[in-house]
């Protein structure tokens, strides 16, 4: 498939180290047989360093490689390697097309299916960015059986994150697998599939209809990503993203309680599977007052507006406006996470 996709085109194939280790060897061998004129590469680049400089250094090497206008620069790895490489599609001779093959289950779910790409700067998570949609996206779930737990559970917190405001079958699936998707003991079973499955429709269905982000700026799969990019700018990326996404879904559940829009029962049974699948639901180094601080300089950002995602049920939600929330609105919904620890959960 991948072979077809590339369609004999001379293309750059931009992998990280971790996936060389694994699949290089096979990735190599598997492009050799098909015959094409596609050359691997290796970046190492992290989340800390999924900078500017990491996308121009995948031009730099698409222009050595002699990669012309019709050429695909091909992202294999996790939401890091396909960001920078679909930056760099959209940026090398003005853009030229690019194929994600994900490898995480952030990827498979998230990064590598959407038409966003960015790199952090200034301090600020992704600030510098395109739309740049990819010309094909493979979706091979086998590439989870070498992921580590942390990375399957930072997977399944975006999957919670949509089955919360749009899918309760979703939402119910989790319940019943979360926990075996994160220990692996649902390795290659029909359930993980399923997971892919629905989490990808759903995120394409709300996707589609608003692709570039013109019509409307109110989009339900942003639940969980207002505080997020804050906590985890401020963990100095200690705390990996669909981590901060857990912690920030909490938040604003929490929040949605507050002020009366979610009922008891529908909250504890977020919280619960949010921590039954391991993922701690604040973080404890981060304030109210520094939480409501994030919230106002995102507002400066964005022409006053803020459409804090909130759910309202299990698979429906609505946005909150700044008149709704205050400092004293986090600081009680912080409070009662704090209070509610049942976990400890530490990051290296
Ligand atoms: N553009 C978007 O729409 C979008 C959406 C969501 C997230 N993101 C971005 O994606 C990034 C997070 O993605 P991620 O969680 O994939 O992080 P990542 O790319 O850092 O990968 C996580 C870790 O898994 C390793 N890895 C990758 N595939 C593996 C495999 N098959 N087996 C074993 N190890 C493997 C990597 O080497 C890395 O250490 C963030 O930078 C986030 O901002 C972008
Ligand atoms: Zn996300």
């Amino acid at each position: 498939l991948l072979a077809d996709c590339i369609g004999g085109r001379r293309a750059l194939v931009v992998t990280t180290p971790t996936v060389e280790r694994l699949y290089g060897r096979r990735l190599r061998a598997y492009l050799a047989r098909t015959g094409g004129d596609a050359h691997v590469a290796v970046v190492g680049r992290t989340e800390a360093t999924k900078q500017l400089d990491g996308v121009t250094d995948i031009c730099d090497l698409a222009a050595a490689r002699g990669l012309e206008r019709s050429s695909p620069i091909v992202a294999v790895g996790g939401g890091v390697c396909t960001d920078l490489s679909g930056l760099a599609a959209a940026l090398y001779q003005r853009g030229v097309p690019h194929i994600n093959v994900p490898t995480t289950f952030v990827g498979l779910i998230d990064a590598g299916i959407g038409v966003k790409n960015a790199v952090n700067h200034g301090g600020r998570k992704s600030a510098l960015g395109t739309f740049h949609p990819p010309e094909n996206c493979l979706l091979d779930p086998g590439f989870l059986d070498t992921l580590p737990a942390r990375h399957r559970r930072n997977g399944l917190a975006e999957s919670i994150k949509l089955a919360i405001v749009v899918d309760a079958t979703l939402f119910a699936l989790l319940e019943r697998s979360g926990p075996a998707i994160v220990d692996g003991s649902a390795r290659s079973s029909p359930i993980v599939l399923d997971v892919i499955r629905r989490s990808v429709k759903g995120m394409l269905g709300e996707l589609a209809p608003n692709l570039f982000e013109v019509d409307d700026l109110r989009r339900k799969v942003d639940f969980g990503h207002t505080f997020s990019a804050y906590i985890e700018m401020a963990s100095e990326h200690r705390v990996l993203h669909g981590e901060a996404v857990a912690m920030d879904v909490a938040l604003s559940t929490e929040i949605a309680m507050v002020v009366g829009l979610l009922d008891v029962a529908d909250r504890d049974r977020i919280i619960a599977l949010l921590r039954r699948c391991g993922l701690a639901t604040h973080y404890p180094p981060v304030s109210a007052e520094q939480l409501w601080r994030s919230l106002r300089a995102i507002v400066e950002h964005r022409d006053g507006e803020l459409h804090l995602v909130v759910p309202t049920g299990i698979g429906v939600c609505t946005f909150l406006g700044m008149d709704a929330i205050d400092p004293a609105v986090i600081r009680v919904a912080l409070e009662r996470l704090r209070r509610n620890t049942i976990q400890t959960v530490t990051y290296e």
